[in-house]
């Protein structure tokens, strides 16, 4: 199949352009590099060993994108494009919901005037809100605590009446946990712009010397250690449920979680990182993060039954390949 990568510079798209090029799939990249580098596309042809076509579009911009139907005849689009950062949404709430909103929209609109039939979706865990039900089932309700937040969860709405309306459309909405990790040949990975907002690239840059220490942000939770407990999974994982929402033939709309089903705490996080690299990462007790829940983990069984996928990565895994990044990479890519 050839597939239509939009933001397809980033973190999981860039993993998911490597698995796609494993299964023999033609993957094509589109990028604003508004939160991404070039240079990531330069290290995803090194690691597969060959070209990967790419434009240089902002996927709002209609008449821009259309060139990339006009060009190739597409078969399927991964819609991994939009502003992500949930602190700098509450500040900017109509950037997020203009570029978020729109870009959607637009690649909607032009599937339809050159017929491609199958959307996979790149939403969030963040749409379950603030459920302290665990582990999180796709049925359950959603509800959000911030503009990035809506904007997924819009989006999601905005998909299952576009594929109500439209018969021959297939989407597949992909609720994603917490990714981290990088690929094993560490050339790709997280490179997030200013101070990380998320644990592990956090770490990272503690382990790194960037970074002085980790603030854990409250100990005072209803869990094992205090901590907050996330589902981390490696965005090797995630690609490869991408590649699997691809090869998945329905008709309307799919939701589907992709988790581990494992809770980790921040601090087993910490611990976990420093016995599989052999760093010590200080840290202090913060107060907590506004916005925080305890718990958030994924009930996977749905992803195992209908994509036939499950993660295959542990946690050791994801903290020795999230540091095998970053040691070669200390200022990401540039
Ligand atoms: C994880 C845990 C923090 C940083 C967010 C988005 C979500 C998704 C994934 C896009 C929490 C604690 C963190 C730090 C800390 N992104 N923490 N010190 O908040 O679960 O999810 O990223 O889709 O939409 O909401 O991830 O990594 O920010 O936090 O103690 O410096 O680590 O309190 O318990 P989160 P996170």
């Amino acid at each position: 199949m050839k597939i239509l990568l939009t933001g397809g510079a980033g973190y999981i798209a860039s993993h998911t352009c490597i698995e796609l090029v494993k299964a023999n799939h033609e993957p094509i990249i589109v990028d604003n590099f508004y939160n991404s580098q070039k240079e990531a596309i330069n290290r995803v042809e090194q690691i597969v060993g060959k070209k990967i076509p790419f434009y240089e579009v902002d996927v709002c911009d209609k008449e821009a994108t259309r060139i990339i139907f006009e060009e190739n005849k597409i078969d399927a689009v991964i819609h991994f494009a939009g502003y992500k950062a949930v602190g700098e949404s509450v500040s900017k709430p109509l950037a997020y919901y203009r570029n978020n909103i729109d870009s959607a929209l637009t690649i909607c609109e032009l599937m339809i005037e050159y017929d491609v039939n199958k959307f996979v979706f790149s939403s969030s865990a963040t749409v379950y809100g603030l459920s302290e039900t665990v582990p999180l089932k796709e049925g359950m309700p959603t509800g959000c605590t911030n503009p990035y937040g809506w904007t997924k969860y819009m989006i999601e709405q905005i998909l299952i009446d576009f594929a109500a309306a439209n018969k021959n459309m297939d989407v597949v909405l992909l609720r994603y946990f917490n990714p981290i990790g990088a690929h094993e040949s560490g050339l790709i990975g997280e490179d997030p712009v200013g101070i990380p907002n998320n644990l592990m690239p956090y770490i990272c840059q503690v382990a790194v010397g960037k970074l002085e220490k980790l603030s854990v942000f409250g100990d005072d939770y209803p869990t094992p250690d205090g901590t907050g407990v996330r589902d981390h999974i490696h965005v090797v994982d995630l690609a490869s449920g991408n590649v699997a929402a691809c090869e998945y033939e329905n008709k309307g709309t799919e939701i589907v979680n992709l988790g581990t089903g494992i809770g980790y705490s921040v601090l087993d996080m910490v611990k976990a990182f420093e016995k599989a690299n052999s760093i010590k990462i200080p840290y202090t007790i913060a107060p907590r993060r506004a916005g925080d829940i305890a718990t958030c983990y994924a009930d996977a069984t749905k992803a195992k039954k209908l994509l036939n996928w499950e993660a295959q990565y542990d946690l050791t895994t994801m903290c020795r390949d999230s540091w095998n990044w970053q040691s070669k990479n200390p200022k990401g890519y540039n």
